[in-house]
């Protein structure tokens, strides 16, 4: 992937966005599945694409991944479904993982999604609007069952198998085609949580089973799960932010290496912003708001043309750096809303239209590295909240 010459009109600050990478990682994916499945057994692949694709787009995002053969596709809400069903993706599965509010079914339906069923309540709702659709949808409405297995945040709980059976056998316009979970720290492995959240969900499956009621499409793992826990994949799994290039921090982190080792995977993700001004200031100078950096020594500084608007977070004020001629420039003071200043004064050279990495591919094997996981580290979150963050306004540029 070739860093393109970026010419924007307006504000300087944009994605660099590698499709080849994003495909490249589901392949990385693809090929895990199939060395660690036995011959003749093929594990599909849910993209999960919510969250504007983890910040690079659910429509471009979702298109990398089908052409890589993703079979599946994963949003959190009906308008996030709706909004890639309208952008071209007009047949492919579309599971809403967070389920529904009432009222939205029609929509649902109008749309040619499936939602999941988090509560045995929600199922009188769907059959009645199923039975409304009957012309439209030609047979029966499919839907997921998400079980809570121990995460205690969404999902029927385990033992409500009988409600779940009993409640869809009068439910003729509906057909349960999954059956799902998902873990609370599948990169734990310091934690007994997602063994016993796969036990409580094999015995969720056998109620199930016991009941002549057949789960479907049963799936579990989510990204480390996909990479370290074959036992959690059955017959699909979910994988989010290594579609997009990251692995987890695993504990204990040495796991995290191996990971790489085993499956490695591409940042597909750029985040870069112009020099927009700079200024030589004596030693004693505060920068920016309530002056929280006050300068050491006559510097040179530098001002980017990005800010909390744009989805770099606040926390960076005063820590954390940007790439500047390939070394790295410590962030001074405040992040404000649209602005960043930057001390360049060991910079040589750094002038007005210089662009700034602020996470992303380094510009040649000498730069530092500095990927969204080293800034997610450094503040203690994770890759995909810095990704989400990346506001509207960024415009994205996607590469081939
Ligand atoms: C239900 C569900 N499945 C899968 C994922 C993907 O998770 P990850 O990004 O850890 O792979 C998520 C993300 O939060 C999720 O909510």
């Amino acid at each position: 992937m070739k860093s393109p010459e970026v010419k924007l009109a307006g504000r300087q600050i944009w994605a660099e966005i590698g499709a080849g990478a994003l495909q490249n990682n589901l392949h990385a994916i693809r090929d895990h599945l199939d060395a660690n499945t036995p011959a003749g057994r093929r594990v599909k692949i849910l993209a999960v694409v919510k969250g504007n694709g983890y910040g690079h787009g659910t429509a471009a995002a979702a298109k990398a991944f089908a052409k890589a053969g993703a079979e599946w596709f994963g949003v959190t809400c009906s308008q996030e479904g709706i909004d890639l069903r309208e952008s071209g993706f007009r047949t492919r599965p579309v599971l809403i993982l967070t389920g529904f509010w009432p009222g939205e079914e029609n929509r649902i339906i109008d749309h040619n999604l499936i939602p999941a069923v988090t509560d045995c309540r929600q199922l009188r709702m769907l059959e009645k609007a199923a039975a409304r659709a009957k012309r439209k949808l030609r047979g029966p409405m499919a839907f997921h069952l998400k079980i809570d297995t121990g995460m205690n945040r969404l999902g029927v709980p385990p033992d409500s198998m009988d409600c779940v059976a009993r409640t869809l056998a009068d439910c003729p316009h509906l057909r349960l085609t999954g059956t799902f979970t998902h873990l609370a720290s599948s990169e734990d492995f310091t934690s007994q949580q997602s063994d016993e959240q796969l036990a409580v969900f094999k015995k969720s499956l056998d109620a199930m089973r016991a009941r002549k009621l057949s789960p479907g499409l049963v799936h579990m793992a989510n990204s480390a799960a996909v990479i370290s826990r074959p036992e959690t994949w059955f017959d699909m799994v979910r994988p989010g932010a290594i579609l997009y290039g990251y692995h987890q921090n695993y504990t204990p982190a040495q796991m995290r290496q191996d990971a790489i080792r085993q499956v490695p995977l591409e940042a597909a993700l750029s985040l870069r912003a112009r020099i927009v001004s700079m200024r030589d200031v004596p030693q004693n100078s505060g920068v920016g708001y309530n002056a929280r950096f006050r300068t050491s020594q006559p510097s040179r500084i530098a001002i980017i043309a990005a800010g909390y608007a744009d989805g770099i977070s606040r926390s960076l004020s005063n820590r954390g750096h940007v790439v500047v001629r390939e070394q790295l420039a410590p962030i001074v003071g405040t992040v404000s809303m649209d602005l960043i200043a930057i001390d360049v004064t060991n910079i040589e050279g750094a002038q007005v239209g210089d662009v700034a990495r602020i996470y992303g591919r380094r510009e040649s094997p000498s730069a530092p590295q500095q990927d969204v996981s080293d800034v997610a580290r450094l503040l203690g979150t994770v890759s995909s909240d810095l990704l989400c963050m990346i506001s509207k306004r960024v415009p994205r540029i996607y590469l081939h």
